[in-house]
C-alpha cells in the first residue's frame, strides 16, 4: 500500500493567513525551523495507479501539482483519483471538492450524517450538482462492515465511528451522532497490511482499541499539544476537547494512549499553534523519545 500525505495541517494550514502565533510568525520569518503545511488530506493506492483520496482539502490543487502520480495523462482529460472518502463534513476536509468541478461525476463516499451536512448546512453537494455532480456512496459507520471503491478494489475500508464534533454549520453541532466523524481502517488485500487513519479524534473509546492495536501504521489526530492551547493564546474560548480533538500531552492524552501500541505512529492534522511544529522544540524531542512521528506534506509511507 502506498500512502501519500497530501496535506498535514489542520484547518487554516500553516502558517495560517491571519495568525502571528510563535509558530506562524516564526515560519514566515525563518526564526524557527519548521515546514509550512497545507490542509488535511491523504491519498492511498494499492498499485500506484489508482488512488483514493481521503478528504478534499481547500489546498487540493497545490497538493495535486506536488504529486504528479495523480495525473497519468492518458487522455485529454484524465485523473488517477477514483474516489474521495470523507471522514467528516468540516471545511478543511471538503472544500476541495469544489476544485474538482471540471471533471466527471465525483464518486464520494461518506456517511449519511456527512451527506446531510454537505447538503443543508454547507450545501456543497447541491452546488456541485450544477457542475460535475456527485455520486454519493453511503458508508455505514459500523466496524463490522467493509467496503471498497470502484476501480481500486485492492484496498478495503472499514468506517469506525469516532467521538469528535460535526462542523459549526451542522444542525447537530452540540449533539454529535454516530457518523459525524469516522476513522478508517484501510487494508491492502494482498499484503494484509493495515493503516488506521483518524485525523479528528476526540476520545479513545473502547471500541477503537482493537483497531489501534492491530494496525501496522497509525495516522492520528495531531491537532493540539495541550487542551487549553487556543485559550492560553487568547484566540479562542474553546478547548481541544470542546473541538473534538484529543490533546497529545498530559494524563489521558494521545501520547499515553499510543505508548503500548506496536504500529508506526504518525500525528497528522496539526494545528498551526501546536509546538510540535517547531523541529527544535522540547515537545518534538519528547515525540522522538516516544517514537512518534509528525506528518509533513509530501511524506510517503509504504506498507
Ligand atoms: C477542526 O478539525 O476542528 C478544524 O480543523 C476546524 C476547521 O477546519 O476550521
Ligand atoms: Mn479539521
Ligand atoms: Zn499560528
Amino acid at each position: 500500500m502506498h500512502i501519500r500525505v497530501l496535506g498535514s495541517a489542520a484547518g487554516g494550514g500553516f502558517p495560517q493567513w491571519n495568525c502571528n502565533c510563535r509558530n506562524c510568525d516564526g515560519v514566515r520569518k525563518g526564526t524557527i525551523r519548521a515546514r509550512p503545511r497545507t490542509q488535511s488530506s491523504i491519498a492511498v493506492s494499492a498499485d500506484g495507479s489508482d488512488w483514493t483520496l481521503f478528504n478534499a482539502s481547500p489546498d487540493l490543487l497545490t497538493q495535486f501539482r506536488a504529486f504528479p502520480h495523480l495525473q497519468p495523462a492518458r487522455a485529454v482529460r484524465d485523473t488517477a483519483v477514483r474516489a474521495i472518502v470523507l471522514i467528516d463534513a468540516q471545511i478543511d476536509h471538503t472544500a476541495g471538492l469544489l476544485m474538482l468541478r471540471e471533471g466527471e461525476r465525483l464518486a464520494v463516499y461518506c456517511t449519511e450524517r456527512v451527506r446531510e451536512d454537505l447538503t443543508r448546512g454547507n450545501p456543497l453537494f447541491s452546488i456541485l450538482d450544477h457542475f460535475c455532480g456527485v455520486d454519493w456512496h453511503p458508508i455505514a459507520p459500523d466496524p463490522g462492515i467493509t467496503f471498497s471503491v470502484a476501480g481500486a478494489q485492492a484496498l478495503s475500508f472499514t468506517a469506525v465511528p469516532l467521538k469528535s464534533k460535526p462542523p459549526p454549520y451542522s444542525a447537530h453541532r452540540n449533539e454529535p451522532r454516530a457518523g459525524d466523524n469516522i476513522g478508517v481502517r484501510i487494508v491492502d488485500g494482498r499484503s494484509r497490511r493495515v493503516l488506521f487513519y483518524a485525523p479528528g479524534l476526540g476520545e479513545i473509546e473502547p471500541h477503537l482499541r482493537p483497531f489501534l492495536a492491530e494496525a501496522d501504521c497509525l495516522m492520528l489526530d495531531g491537532t493540539f499539544w495541550t487542551d487549553d492551547e487556543l485559550i492560553r493564546l487568547g484566540v479562542s474560548n474553546k478547548s481541544a476537547r470542546d473541538m473534538g480533538h484529543l490533546p497529545q500531552s498530559g494524563p489521558g492524552g494521545m501520547l499515553e494512549a499510543l505508548k503500548p501500541l506496536r504500529a508506526r505512529k504518525i500525528l497528522i492534522h496539526i494545528n498551526n499553534t501546536n509546538p510540535i511544529l517547531d523541529e527544535d522544540g522540547p515537545e518534538r524531542t519528547a515525540l522522538d523519545a516516544a517514537a512518534v512521528e509528525v506528518a509533513y506534506d509530501g511524506m510517503e509511507v509504504e506498507l
